[in-house]
């Protein structure tokens, strides 16, 4: 694949220093654009991609120092090189820790802004090559990755084994953190196409104005700012797979477009007119309702069946069974060897604890339970204590299923303040059901019925007597 060198940025308010600049840095053969200011250099940052941006230390409005503080932030792969007026050992000092990748004191030789741009083109070309081998290597996705032995995480692998081979289109649909992404990338590395580039594309991370063109690509001109003809994502990912998250965010005349795509694999560049084709699996990921996007018209039916040729459906974790504290172990272990510490286990009201917990955020915010957990931890073992407050948590994350505002059906919010009671209940008495039932004044076979009902997970032997028995293995 071709690479394209992006343009370099050339920030400097003194219009002479602009001119010469641009004039030696085009004779190399390097496209630039010029900004008067950190203002402007900005809001070109925003726009287009660069390469690497030269920028005069001295500056009106805000300075080059802060200029390239906020490149560092918000572009952190585009390199600085910064001008400064005199070669004061603390300037260049200032420069370098500010996160400049080189600086040059006035006056300078053409030669030594000449190498100083050619190493940056070169690590650019590297950095590009190093994305693409990443894209083709398909990172390390397995199957061995997905963790669970629930009847319905069991059938899920089994069913990414069957269909990954296939070149069938892959709609995945769950709740956020249920493992979306890691269903895609096994899809791809188990496929004959593991070889080829996988590229994932955020629907929803992209300005609905640029994913048509990040999608399929622009030509020259297409729209303000599009410099230089560019490649649509899809072309690179031709031969390979290509991941739509977040689909449903998508616009509907975007739809139509993917639609057509989807029919043969043909496209056109936005503002262009030849017909292009590719071979690229599609695989597309959404954590809305999607069939109420339909009913609402947000999201084309037709577009739906099209995509909806295999379903994924990874259920909410609070759906796992035991696969809760399996996954719970798994973090720890990761967690402890990265962090290097000594955290051996979780205690069993720490266990309880977790299965009681509805997981608004899935897996997702399990594994960030468990990351504080470790982090705070000062004994051998989890405690409670070292856990979020999942009350705080679950009431943060829903702000307003239960306000008077609200949307939701009062069956839902109903059952949303009796989760919430009876989770607060058996936190109280340590997990015992027959204390916790007492002080509801219903029998313990009743509660048990409810937390089924609401999915609040007890542990299989969870006993009136001794919450804080060891709990069986998950999944032995
Ligand atoms: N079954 C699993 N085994 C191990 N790790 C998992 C599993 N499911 C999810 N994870 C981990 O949980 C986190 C969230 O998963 P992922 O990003 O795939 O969720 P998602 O469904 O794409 O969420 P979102 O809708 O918010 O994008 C990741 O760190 C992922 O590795
Ligand atoms: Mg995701």
């Amino acid at each position: 694949m071709k690479m394209n060198l992006p343009p370099l940025l050339l920030v400097d308010d003194e219009r002479n220093m602009r001119l010469t600049l641009e004039t030696i840095m085009a004779g190399r053969g390097y496209e630039v654009r010029s900004a008067e200011s950190a203002e402007e250099a900005l809001k070109l940052l925003g726009q287009n991609e660069f390469f690497m941006v030269i920028t005069d230390a001295r500056l009106g409005g805000i300075s080059g120092y802060e200029l390239l503080k906020t490149v560092r932030t918000r572009w952190p792969n585009v390199p600085v090189l910064m001008i400064t007026a005199y070669a004061t050992p603390k300037l260049a000092v200032d420069a370098i820790k500010s996160g400049a990748i080189d600086y040059l004191a006035k006056p300078f030789e053409p030669d030594e802004l000449v190498h100083a741009v050619g190493r940056c083109a070169e690590r650019h070309r590297l950095l590009q090559e190093n994305a693409a081998l990443r894209a083709r290597a398909g990172e390390l996705y397995g199957l061995d990755e997905i963790i669970g032995e629930s009847a319905k995480m069991k059938s899920l692998r089994q069913l990414i084994q069957t269909v990954a081979p296939t070149n069938a289109t892959v709609l995945i649909l769950g709740e956020s953190g249920t493992g979306k992404e890691l269903i895609a990338g096994a899809l791809h590395c188990l496929s004959q196409r593991r070889n080829q580039n996988y590229i994932r594309i955020n629907c929803a991370a992209i300005p609905e104005t640029l994913l048509e063109s990040e999608l399929f690509g622009h030509e020259r001109g297409a729209f303000t700012g599009a410099m230089r003809q560019k490649a649509g994502r899809v072309e690179e990912a031709d031969e390979g797979t290509i991941f739509l998250d977040e689909i449903g965010d998508m616009s509907r005349p975007l739809q139509a477009k993917l639609l057509r795509f989807l029919e043969d694999g043909t496209f056109t560049r936005v503002g262009g007119n030849q017909e292009l084709k590719v071979d690229v699996r599609l695989i597309a990921a959404t954590n809305r309702d999607i069939i109420q996007a339909i009913s609402q018209n947000h999201f084309r039916e037709d577009l739906f069946h099209r995509l909806n040729v295999v379903q994924f459906q990874p259920p909410p974790l609070r759906e796992r069974g035991a696969d809760i504290l399996l996954l719970a172990e798994h973090f720890l272990k990761h967690f402890r060897v990265s962090m290097n510490k000594p955290v051996k286990g979780i205690s069993p009201v720490a266990q309880q604890k977790l299965q009681a917990h509805h997981w608004p955020g899935n897996v997702r915010e399990l594994r960030n339970a468990m990351e504080r957990a470790v982090i705070l931890e000062l004994s051998p073992e989890i405690q409670t204590d070292s856990l979020p407050d999942f009350h705080l948590e679950t009431r943060l994350r829903k702000p307003d299923a239960n306000a008077l505002g609200g949307q939701t059906p009062l069956e839902e919010r109903l059952a949303n303040y009796e989760r919430d009671l009876i989770v607060n209940i058996l936190e109280q008495n340590h997990y015992n059901l027959t204390k916790s039932a007492e002080q509801l004044k219903i029998s313990r076979h009743a509660l048990r019925y409810r937390m089924q009902r609401l999915n609040v997970v007890a542990a299989d032997n969870l006993d009136e007597d001794n919450a804080n028995a060891p709990l069986k293995q998950p999944g032995a």
